[in-house]
């Protein structure tokens, strides 16, 4: 298996005997799963998705990422939520956060995300960031109608086609949407994009083994077969509900028996900077799927050592709220040898002569260990590299421990209400027609 659970620094917190009482729990959570007939059973595509993806439309997903990595210097990834967040998790895990700094001199198309926010800010930084240089556009969108994706498409389709003209343009814009339904497919038919397909039946933060990961993904030089492969894999490891045979189902049952014990928040460590957006993946999926009906637990995240010096106090002395999951990932992907110095000026001789990784796993070791000591659980979940494959793997990992978590909590982990309510009302204080009857009542209850 390409992951393991570690348990080891769980001993003063769970007992065997507690993990092997979730077995009945687990088994059911499995059942409804694997025979759909649990809460959101009609958003199950994701499950075999690793095995029975769309061969063709993969094959086109790889020929517009050739034709991408050809003509453009920059790519636009337009999308919010589960229509952005996979992608750049999976392109800054596999690749840097510094991708775009480093893109250039690889060849590769500088990758901006946008439409995630409605900062004019920000998107005047990007508009100037493209000046002058040959770009295309992936609109990516389930629903096709979120405001935030459809506001900054319309500003860079506007660009585009003063830029390239109208047949240009189509050659450039790619859409990836419903396959029926919504503004953005009416769009792309009338026009003539490209386009790729999220199945109904796939939500948008369990779609980024989908074109909506997978064009972006495959756009910075990573190899999707492998990640693909990676998923498979996992889908293989993860299909039988034992949880000693089963590592994913047993991390379920450890979150679930350390929520019970009111540890409401999770937070998901990585030692590594290129996983901070990983960090933001996990948050969307557990968060929207977890958090409802007044349970779930909060799922936050921090990298070490660098939040060790802001957030370190908290975990180590706060209140006991708190329990980590630590991805260590083994083999640091680009080490780093330390040399001795004669002078030794700075003391730091006693680190040289090893590589940087070494001092990182034992920031990661001595940090588990003061972390327990203080009384916050650790969950380690270890992984010997994190390539295309691994990163497939530990993908398919999450997302099935999420559905069985969602299913011990007794949630439904397919839908999200409560996204919708800040909508209804910004469309209401906007003016959108239909909302009159909000906006009175929002109006009344402004306080500025
Ligand atoms: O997980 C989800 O369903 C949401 O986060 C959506 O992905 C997000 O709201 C974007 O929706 P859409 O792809 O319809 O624009």
């Amino acid at each position: 298996m390409a992951l393991k659970v570690n348990c080891g620094y769980l001993k003063d917190f769970v007992r065997e005997h507690e993990l092997s009482a979730m077995q009945g729990a687990v088994t059911a959570a499995h059942t409804a799963l694997a025979e759909k007939t649990g809460l959101g059973n009609e958003f199950l595509g994701w499950l075999d998705l690793p095995l029975n993806f769309e061969r063709d439309e993969f094959a086109r997903i790889k020929k517009a990422a050739k034709k991408i990595m050809a003509d453009s210097e920059v790519l636009l990834v337009i999308g919010i939520g589960g229509s952005y967040l996979g992608a750049r998790a999976v392109i800054e895990g596999l690749r840097s956060t510094l991708y775009n700094s480093l893109a250039r001199n690889k060849k590769l198309p500088e990758i901006y995300f946008v439409g995630n926010s409605i900062s004019p800010t920000y998107l005047n930084e990007v508009l100037s960031l493209i000046e002058g240089r040959d770009f295309s556009i992936n609109i990516i969108s389930k629903s096709g109608t979120t405001t935030e994706p459809a506001l900054a498409f319309r500003v860079f389709r506007e660009l585009i086609e003063k830029k390239y003209g109208e047949q240009g343009a189509r050659e450039r814009i790619y859409a990836t949407t419903d396959a029926k339904r919504g503004t953005l497919k009416e769009l792309a038919d009338k026009k003539g994009y490209e386009s790729f397909v999220i199945s109904d039946d796939i939500g948008g933060r369990f779609s980024v083994l989908t074109a909506v990961g997978l064009l972006p993904v495959a756009c910075a030089g990573c190899d999707i077969d492998a990640l693909m492969q990676g998923a498979a894999e996992a889908f293989e490891d993860f299909k039988q509900p034992d949880i000693n045979k089963n590592e994913c189902y047993k991390y379920a049952a450890l979150r679930n028996i350390l929520y019970n014990r009111g540890r409401k928040i999770e937070m998901l460590i990585a030692y590594e900077n290129s996983l901070a957006m990983m960090n933001e993946w996990y948050k969307q999926l557990f968060g929207e799927s977890e958090g409802k009906d007044g349970k779930g637990l909060f799922p936050a995240s921090a990298v070490f050592s660098t939040d060790l010096h802001s957030l370190g106090q908290y975990i180590q002395d706060g209140s006991n709220i708190i329990f980590e999951t630590v991805i260590n990932v083994k083999q640091a992907r680009e080490d780093f040898f330390l040399k001795d110095e004669p002078e030794n000026a700075d003391g730091l001789n006693f680190l040289s002569n090893q590589n940087m990784s070494v001092v990182n796993q034992k920031a990661f070791l001595g940090t588990v260990l003061a972390h327990t000591e203080g009384g916050t659980p650790n969950i380690v979940l270890e992984l010997e590299q994190l390539n295309e494959k691994e990163m497939g793997y530990l993908i398919y990992f999450f997302e099935k421990a999420c559905a069985i978590c969602g299913y011990m909590l007794g949630v439904n982990p397919f839908d999200q209400p409560g996204v919708e309510s800040y909508k209804k009302n910004m469309f209401a204080l906007l003016g959108k027609s239909g909302y009159e009857k909000e906006r009175a009542a929002l109006e009344a209850k402004i306080n500025v």
